[in-house]
């Protein structure tokens, strides 16, 4: 059994059906979290990958009850204000405290910052950057009424820091993560409440089955050679590419617990070393 070094906490988790998300709803349960796991369980997002369902979301919840921890299923799209303002009324009946909040529900996109559609860049900044924005201001409150203190980690990503060529639009709405975590930490250190994010490289997720970027960025053309120019790890990393999602788990639950207590306004790669670049 884990350190239970999350006991007595409740987590807030965003983007919970599968993926990074639903990895770290299991990691913060494992260490004594209960977990509230939202999504917007539904393909509504012009996407060429499988979002997260409704049917997935539940499994996780049925995993975190395994792990002995209590959680509740919740669908919103962190586009729509009123289903989040719907989720904090939800979900405040069972948790009314609110220790540590993933916002971690974000889409993928690729292509040249010239040829990108405006719906494709109105999507991307809309989920990632609105989308996160809205998350932190409807639940954020809960937590500083609570009064005790909180964590909020915010996923962004190695293209929060670094101009990965062909990802324009993500790379604009994950720079802007890194703005908003600055300033959070700044606004809610008044409260105890930290903010930080972790910065994933290539994780084994279902967004990351997206065939439209690898076509791009795959084999040794100057597209491929341009994107791995910026986008190179230096650790030998597993068969096939991509960390396992658990890896950056280990960085979400450290930031959520009291470990990482001086620890606000921090970036954390988990990117075998992309970022040292
Ligand atoms: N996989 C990678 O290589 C990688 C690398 C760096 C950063 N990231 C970031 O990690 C986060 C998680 O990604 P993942 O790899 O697990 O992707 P994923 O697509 O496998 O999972 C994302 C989950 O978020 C949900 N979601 C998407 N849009 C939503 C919305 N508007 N409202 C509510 N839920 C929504 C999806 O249904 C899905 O369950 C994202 O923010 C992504 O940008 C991923």
């Amino acid at each position: 059994m884990m350190e239970q070094r999350l006991a007595g906490k409740t987590a807030l988790v965003t983007g919970a059906a599968h993926g990074q998300g639903r990895a770290h709803c299991l990691r913060l349960a494992a260490e004594g979290a209960d977990i509230v796991a939202i999504d917007m369980a539904g393909q509504n997002l012009d996407v060429a990958y499988p979002l997260g369902t409704w049917k997935e979301l539940l499994e996780t919840v049925a995993e975190v009850e395994k792990l002995g921890r209590r959680g509740i299923a919740l669908s919103a799209d962190i586009r729509d204000r009123e289903a989040l303002a719907k989720a904090v009324a939800e979900s405040e009946k069972d948790f009314p405290q609110l220790d540590v909040l993933v916002a971690n529900a974000g889409m993928g996109a690729y292509g040249r910052v010239l040829e990108t559609p405006i719906e494709t860049w109105d999507q991307v900044i809309a989920v990632n950057l609105t989308g996160t924005f809205n998350t932190i201001q409807a639940f954020a409150p809960r937590m500083i009424a609570g009064g005790k203190g909180g964590s909020i980690i915010v996923t962004s990503s190695v293209s929060g820091s670094k101009g990965l060529p062909f990802t324009g639009a993500y790379a604009a709405s994950k720079h802007g993560l890194q703005g908003l975590v600055k300033v959070l930490a700044q606004e809610l250190a008044e409260h105890s409440i930290r903010v930080n994010s972790v910065n994933p490289g290539p994780i084994a997720t279902p967004l990351t089955t997206d065939k439209t970027g690898p076509a791009l960025l795959q084999g040794d053309g100057p597209e491929a050679t341009l994107f791995l120019g910026s986008f190179s790890p230096l650790l030998p990393l597993p068969e096939g590419g991509f960390l396992d999602a658990k890896e950056v788990s280990g960085a979400v639950s450290w930031l959520a617990s009291d470990d990482s207590r001086y620890v606000t306004g921090l970036a954390v790669p988990v990117d075998a070393g992309v970022m040292a670049r």
